[in-house]
């Protein structure tokens, strides 16, 4: 087993395991990629105020995301094709979350079914579901996860159409991958990854092939998909989509504060300021920017939350600080499955909330609750240098 001390080395082992295809889908963004740097380095850019001498015994990380108890506010964000970059890694990202105690939210676009992942775990997850124009489909995979016990529905409201990722392109990217030659060479370095998935009957869209008349070739689902995301998506459509689900709604993928305004009266359990991963508007700013402003427009009755570029603890703590009352991560969780399955993504949850634990103790908190502007150091101009 290797030593992991940092998400980072979970990385190294992902890109060394998974077929370069599937590193690439994650490990972009769209067109020249700004936002998905960003997203990261603007991080960077906020610093963190040490403080000495505060009582730090009886210090923890747990919380409460739209009423669930979590061991740290840290959910795990819906990801397409989690089940190309493991086999059934739907299903094993699923179940280290459930052990630790953090939500997982499964992605419509996921390899693993409701159904299937309902099965492996004990305790409900969030389903994710996109704003399609097909009224007959939402209601269907609505009630199929309601049937499963799926406790909050994430609406992702940033895809009414898809952001270009070259990478995606270039790399002709499918699932399961077509064998062309330059797959071939490639999948010849990877053969742990594809003895693994040569175990595994799960390598299509579950929640779509054979659910969705229309669609026995898999390989026309990028197709149908486009063609079913609504370019007239408005919000009495995204009112009837919470509707038609009855249940708690995270709206995820806001990232202006009219819009969060929109979101909390239109009754959003929670929103989550977002720009998709950097995978839709190349030149948006990044969430962590975005966050400060988000967080002041929006009332008591809306929980705030963010994703994008968070890597460590450290992240995980600016973000509350800024005014997050929790977050999600994505390709964290993502790096530490592709390296080591079920337990790379219970190392890489480990890690974060170690890194979180520790820095909140160097920071003189003891608990989440406590967390806010008075701990971080923000650059001049950082916040308010765009109008
Ligand atoms: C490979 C990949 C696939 C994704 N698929 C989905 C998806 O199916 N649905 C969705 O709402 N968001 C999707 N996202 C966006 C994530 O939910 C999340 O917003 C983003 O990953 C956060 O940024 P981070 O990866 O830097 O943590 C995807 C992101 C990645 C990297």
């Amino acid at each position: 087993m290797p030593v992991i001390t940092c998400i980072e080395d979970l990385k190294r082992i992902y890109r060394r395991r998974v077929p370069k295809m599937f590193y690439d889908y994650a490990e972009t963004g769209s067109w020249t990629e700004q936002t998905f740097r960003e997203n990261s380095s603007d991080f960077a850019q906020i610093r963190l105020r040490q403080r000495i001498a505060v009582d730090m015994t009886g210090r923890g990380t747990r919380s409460a995301m739209i009423g669930q108890d979590v061991a740290m506010p840290v959910a795990l964000a819906p990801v397409g094709l989690t089940g190309m970059q493991s086999a059934d890694g739907e299903i094993k990202a699923a179940r280290a979350a459930e052990k630790f105690g953090v939500p997982f939210t499964l992605s419509t676009m996921s390899i693993c079914s409701i159904e299937d992942v309902a099965a492996h775990v004990t305790k409900p997850f969030w389903f994710q579901i996109y704003t399609l124009n097909d009224d007959d489909f939402n209601r269907r995979i609505l009630d199929r996860a309601r049937a499963a016990g799926c406790s909050a529905l994430v609406i992702t409201v940033d895809l009414q159409i898809l952001g270009q990722r070259h990478k995606d392109i270039k790399n002709g990217m499918s699932a399961p991958p077509k064998f062309t030659l330059p797959v071939l060479m490639d999948l010849a370095t990877k053969w742990g990854w594809g003895i693994e998935m040569l175990q595994t009957k799960r390598r299509f869209f579950g929640n779509i092939v054979g659910h969705v008349e229309g669609i026995s070739d898999p390989s026309s689902l990028s197709a149908w998909t486009a063609e079913k995301f609504d370019p007239a998506l408005n919000w009495d459509k995204i009112k009837k989509l919470m509707d038609m689900w009855g249940g708690k709604v995270i709206l995820k993928g806001i990232l202006d504060p009219e819009d969060a305004e929109k979101a909390a009266s239109a009754g959003a359990d929670a929103i989550v300021v977002s720009n998709h991963g950097g995978r839709q508007l190349d030149g948006a700013l990044s969430s962590i920017r975005m966050l400060p402003q988000i967080a002041a427009a929006v009332g008591g009755g809306t929980e705030v939350w963010m994703d994008g570029g968070i890597r460590s603890g450290q992240d995980v703590l600016k973000a509350l600080a800024l005014g997050a009352k929790g977050v999600m991560i994505g390709r964290a969780f993502v790096y530490g499955l592709g390296a080591m399955g079920e337990a790379g993504v219970t190392r890489a949850l480990e890690v974060i909330q170690k890194e979180l634990e520790t820095s909140m103790a160097l920071s003189g908190e003891t608990q989440v609750s406590g967390l806010g502007r008075h701990n971080v150091l923000v650059p001049n101009g950082f916040l308010d240098g765009y109008s």
